[in-house]
């Protein structure tokens, strides 16, 4: 069986960072890719370099050339300007679009069978601009940020409850951006939901931590956060190539789903084979509706403005 083939679009430090957790997962031949002469074609080098100590594949290569991505399964874009101290992540908008948009015409032109997983931001927005390029099934388009915002909150509860954070398993809704909506009543530690747990004036902190998540690695580094980024890419990726119909918060397409009306905006969702399989409808209370509702309108504002640009 021909092995799978991930290209990652983007050689900065989200898509080396993705290409080289997938490398050591082995999920497949990756091809890194970036208009920077030189960029990806050395990452993907270095990474190949360290296979034999870290005994993984090292199937990657790098290059400047979309040719060479011909045929991926998977797709993932993080190309696109990263945030900076003093900014939101809609102030990306107009220059990821354009990014965005010529990516999105190379992965129709190379890899019209892929499933599409971006990670730039405003992510909801590129998670339009991408499903409107390139036309694919909306199943086949999805958004990684509610796998990172669920880590967010997962880390803070662990260190909270003093247990591992694997023992987390967390649900989180609505764009990637301030009004994210994390949801502790959908949240579990063990099995016991963490409201049984952690006393509500807590989970109120660790739920504005997770919301301010981003830009306090922004505060600290000077630029947007990758390790974490990444790493909820791959598990998105892993997922799909595996079949492995796991249950992860991430911007999928929802209709009917949420009263959304047709928009991109991150609910959990079951991935596999297809892609988004199902997105996930949880009985909200009135709470957690509004606070959504707030969310998608968010979204729909910024998908306006992209309907403007495109
Ligand atoms: C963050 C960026 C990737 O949340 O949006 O760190």
């Amino acid at each position: 069986m021909a092995r799978d083939k991930i290209t990652v679009v983007g050689a900065g430090n989200v898509g080396a960072t993705t290409a080289h957790i997938a490398a050591n997962k082995g999920l497949g031949e990756i091809v890194l890719v970036d208009i920077v002469e030189g960029l990806a074609a050395g990452k993907a080098l270095d990474i190949a370099e360290a296979s034999p100590i870290e005994l993984s594949s090292g199937r990657i290569i790098g290059t400047c050339d979309w040719p060479q991505t011909a045929g991926s399964q998977i797709v993932i874009i993080t190309s696109g300007f990263p945030r900076k101290p003093g900014m939101s992540r809609d102030d990306l908008l107009a220059k990821n679009v354009e990014i965005v948009k010529s990516v999105s015409e190379q992965v129709v032109k190379y890899s019209p069978d892929s499933i599409v997983i971006v990670v730039c931001n405003p992510l909801d927005a590129m998670v339009y601009t991408t499903a409107k390029v390139t036309s694919f099934a909306s199943n086949k388009v999805m958004g990684m940020a509610g796998a990172l915002d669920s880590a967010r909150f997962s880390y803070f509860i662990a260190c909270e409850l003093g247990v591992g954070a694997e023992e987390i398993k967390c649900v989180l809704m609505g764009g990637h951006g301030d009004d994210m909506v994390p949801l502790p009543r959908f949240t579990c530690a063990g099995g016991i939901p963490v409201t049984e747990l952690i006393r509500p004036d807590k989970i109120a902190e660790l739920v504005q931590r997770t919301r301010d998540g981003g830009i306090e690695i922004v505060n600290l580094l000077g630029s947007s956060a990758y390790y974490a980024p990444a790493a909820g890419a791959v598990k998105m990726a892993e997922a799909i190539l595996k079949d492995k119909k796991s249950i992860i918060s991430c911007c999928a397409y929802c209709d009917k789903e949420y009263d959304a009306g047709g928009y991109f905006v991150g609910a959990p969702a079951i991935l596999g084979e297809k892609g988004v399989e199902k997105v996930i409808e949880l009985r909200l209370n009135d709470a957690e509706r509004a606070a959504f509702a707030e969310s998608l309108d968010h979204v729909k504002q910024l998908a306006l403005k992209v309907d403007k640009m495109l």
